[in-house]
């Protein structure tokens, strides 16, 4: 019993810090740091590295890149988007390739905007 109470309490605090986060918009603040961070490499206009384009939201969330969709939808542990930026995928290198790591902060915001849904807001 309790065990049982310990988990109902985990549980219930981890639902209230999930709620607690602010919404992220993905056009007013991921679509940005795309922008600025990605697509140098990643557009359409270029070859696109591994076939992934982050033009828009269509073409990042599309999934037809070299390894499949990079945007797990609610799951950002799971998403190769967030493995590249941390560095922890298992093939390649951490990305933005050659440059500086994205923050903490904003990848962050980036896996808090995935779980939220990965919605085009
Ligand atoms: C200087 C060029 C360059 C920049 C800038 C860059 N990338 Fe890449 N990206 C690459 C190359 C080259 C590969 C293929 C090799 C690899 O996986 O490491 C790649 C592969 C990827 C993949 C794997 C796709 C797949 O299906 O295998 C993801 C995800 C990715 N990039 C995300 C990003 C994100 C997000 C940013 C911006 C924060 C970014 N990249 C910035 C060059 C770049």
């Amino acid at each position: 019993m309790r065990y049982f109470i310990v988990i109902c309490l985990l549980l219930s605090s981890f639902v209230v810090a999930q709620e607690k986060k602010a919404k992220v918009s993905f056009k007013k603040e991921i679509m940005p740091v795309l922008i600025k961070k990605c697509m140098g490499c990643h557009n359409t206009e270029d070859e696109g590295p591994s076939g992934l384009y982050l033009d828009d939201y269509k073409e990042l969330m599309k999934g037809d890149s070299k390894h499949g969709p990079v945007i797990k939808s609610g799951n950002s542990e799971e998403s190769l988007f967030i493995q590249k930026l941390k560095g922890t995928a298992k093939f390649g290198k951490q990305l933005p390739r050659g440059k500086i790591p994205l923050d903490d902060e904003t990848i962050e915001m980036i896996s808090t905007w995935i779980d939220q849904g990965a919605k085009n807001n």
